[in-house]
C-alpha cells in the first residue's frame, strides 16, 4: 500500500484587521531569562514563545528539560482593549486585562489606544533611534492555581526585532514580586 504523503502546512491565513496593530508579535521568538521569587532559588532558563497557533513553551537552561508551557489568546476588543486569555500547564488559567500600551500602531486604534505615544530611544552606539511597543497587563482573574493571586505582564517590543516581557506574580505568602525576565528574539 502508498505510503500517506505528509500534510500540507496550514494554509496562510491573512491578519485580521483586528489584529493588525499586534501583528509584529506574530513569528517565533527565542531567547534566555531568569526567574526569581523571594520563596525561591534564582534559575535561568532558554525559552521559545511562538505567537500563532502552537503553545509557548520553555526548557531548563543547560540540560534541555520541559518546563513550563502555556497557550493562550490575545483579543482586541471593540473598545479599543484588549483581553489575553491563558491556559497554563500547571492548570493555572488566567484573564489579563490591558492596562496600557503605546507604540506607533496603535496610533488609530480604538479609544484606550489613544493613550499612545510613540516612544523613540536614541541608540548612541548604533547612531539610530528604535521604535518601542510596551503593552501592559494586569490579571482580572486567576483560577485553579492554588497559591497564585494576581498575575502582572509587561510586553516590550523594539523595533520589531526584540521582544522582552517581566512576569510578576502575588501569592498567598507573597505580596506582587518578580518571577520572570526574558529577552527573546525574533527568528
Ligand atoms: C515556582 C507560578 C511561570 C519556573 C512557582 C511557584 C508558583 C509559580 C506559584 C511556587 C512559588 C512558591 O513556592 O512560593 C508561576 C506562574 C507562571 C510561572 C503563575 C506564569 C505566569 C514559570 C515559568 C517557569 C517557571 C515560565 C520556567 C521557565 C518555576 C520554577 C519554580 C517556580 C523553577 C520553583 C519550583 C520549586 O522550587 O519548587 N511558579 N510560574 N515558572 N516556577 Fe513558576
Amino acid at each position: 500500500m502508498a505510503a500517506i504523503p505528509p500534510p500540507p502546512p496550514p494554509p496562510q491565513v491573512a491578519v485580521h484587521p483586528a489584529v493588525q496593530p499586534l501583528s509584529s508579535l506574530l513569528g517565533t521568538w527565542r531567547g534566555q531569562g531568569e526567574g526569581t521569587f523571594p520563596t525561591i532559588a534564582p534559575f535561568k532558563y532558554s525559552e521559545e514563545v511562538q505567537f500563532s497557533h502552537s503553545p509557548n513553551k520553555t526548557w531548563e537552561l543547560s540540560s534541555g528539560e520541559a518546563m513550563h508551557s502555556e497557550s493562550g489568546y490575545w483579543r482586541p476588543k471593540l473598545d479599543g482593549t484588549i483581553e489575553v486569555v491563558i491556559a497554563q500547564s500547571t492548570g493555572l488559567v488566567e484573564v489579563q486585562l490591558f492596562m496600557f500600551c503605546y507604540g506607533e500602531n496603535f496610533k488609530n486604534t480604538g479609544s484606550a489606544f489613544r493613550f499612545y505615544a510613540l516612544m523613540l530611544y536614541f541608540n548612541l552606539q548604533k547612531g539610530t533611534y528604535d521604535e518601542q511597543i510596551s503593552v501592559k497587563l494586569k490579571s482580572a482573574l486567576v483560577g485553579n492555581g492554588s497559591k497564585v493571586n494576581e498575575i502582572h505582564r509587561v510586553f516590550e517590543l523594539i523595533n520589531g526585532e526584540e521582544l522582552s516581557y517581566v512576569v510578576e506574580m502575588a501569592t498567598i505568602l507573597t505580596s506582587l514580586q518578580t518571577h520572570l525576565k526574558a529577552c527573546l528574539r525574533k527568528l
